[in-house]
């Protein structure tokens, strides 16, 4: 299939280059960028040096439905906003990796991003695309949305325990994220001199990646859990980490756990569980995930039987953003679903 990217100079359109150069089923026939349209894509990812001789395009839908099957949209929320129509209107299938089109209620947009969705019908056409959650959706699909890096991690840490979660209560989820969950564009924040050795907690209570987490308890009847999710940037380039405390209904045992998780995961190539007995890699870590597509999982389960200690690592490019559009761009298309993204993570890093 022949695909493009819309938004092909940041962080998220480098990584959906780099996996999308060595598709075996795709040919990258446009990458679009304003600021950098005539150059070669090496010029702003320089490792992709000697890999293509592609050029960045203008930004138009007509070129892009000329050129390609499929268009993944990784431009900024508001941005895709105004792009996204026009892209539909032309035909195109598409991945869309903003948070544009992710909330299924438009009225979840002005507390959580402080707009009126300008397109709230459109919002029913796109299907939130997280494989381990919704696979047969995906396939059938036309649009997706992309979900949220932080929400991907949280989500993947809490699946398998929605039915055996206390009904009612707070589920706490603390992430941590690296430098370039922010993009790749200089902001005061974001200077080396602001940003090196920070662990800086953000947005406490009220981040959007939340009503993605609190949507999916509500898809499964449990609108009585309150969500506390907490985002800290820390002293990371790429990775996630996740850490859910859960209270469950009825005790478990470790066992149990397991079994759960296994039931919950059987089949899935890009999850791997993390929780040995000795060694210094008893739990996930970010940094063991690097360049992949994995979603690394472990628990603690607290001696009460109770209460449950989740954790989850991903690399927020990857899982996170591009690997994940893959993925579903994979489902779509009738693809083998891990094609392109077996990707072994680097270490060290
Ligand atoms: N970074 C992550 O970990 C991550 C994870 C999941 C999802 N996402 C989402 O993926 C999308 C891209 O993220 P990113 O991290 O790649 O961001 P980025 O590094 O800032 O890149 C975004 C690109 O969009 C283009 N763009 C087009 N219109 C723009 C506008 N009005 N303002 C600013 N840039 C504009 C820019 O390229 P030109 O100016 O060259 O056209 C820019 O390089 C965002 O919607 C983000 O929320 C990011």
């Amino acid at each position: 299939m022949r695909v493009g990217i819309w938004g092909g100079s940041g962080f998220v359109g480098g990584e959906l280059l780099r996996i999308l150069l060595r598709h075996p089923d795709v040919e990258v026939t446009y990458v679009a960028s304003k600021e950098h349209e005539g150059e070669y894509i090496h010029r702003v990812h320089p490792h992709l040096r000697g890999i293509s001789g592609l050029v960045f395009g203008a930004y138009d839908a007509g070129i892009a439905s000329s050129k390609c099957d499929a268009l993944f949209v990784a431009v900024p929320f508001k941005q895709a906003l105004q792009d996204v129509p026009r892209i539909v209107s032309s035909g195109i299938r598409l991945v869309d990796l903003s948070p544009a089109y992710r909330l299924r209620n438009p009225d979840d947009y002005l507390p959580h991003y402080k707009i009126v969705h300008p397109q709230p019908t459109v919002l029913a056409d796109f299907v939130y695309g997280l494989p381990e959650v919704n696979r047969n959706e995906i396939k059938g699909s036309t649009k997706i949305a992309n979900p949220g890096c932080l929400a991907t991690a949280a989500l993947l840490a809490v699946k398998g325990f929605v039915e055996t979660m206390e009904q009612t209560g707070e589920l706490i989820i603390d992430a941590k994220v690296g430098s370039s969950g922010s993009g790749s564009k200089a902001s005061p924040l974001n200077t080396h001199a602001v940003r090196y050795g920070v662990v800086r907690a953000y947005k406490l209570g009220n981040h959007r990646h939340s009503i993605e987490i609190s949507s999916y308890l509500c898809n499964h009847h449990l609108e009585h859990v309150h969500v506390s999710f907490s985002a800290h940037g820390v002293n990371m380039v790429r990775g996630i980490l996740v850490t859910a405390y859960l209270t469950l209904k009825e005790p478990l045992s470790e066992g149990e756990v397991w079994k759960i998780l296994r039931q919950t995961f059987a089949e899935e190539p890009f999850i791997r569980f993390i929780k040995d007995r000795s060694g210094g890699f008893r739990l996930p870590d970010p940094k063991l995930t690097l360049g992949s597509n994995f979603c690394d999982i472990g628990f603690e389960l607290l001696p009460d039987g109770r209460h449950l200690i989740l954790v989850s690592a991903l690399d927020n490019l990857v899982k996170g953003a591009a690997g994940n559009a893959v993925q579903c761009f994979n489902l779509m298309n009738g693809i083998k679903e891990d094609t392109g993204l077996n990707l072994i993570p680097i270490y060290p890093a």
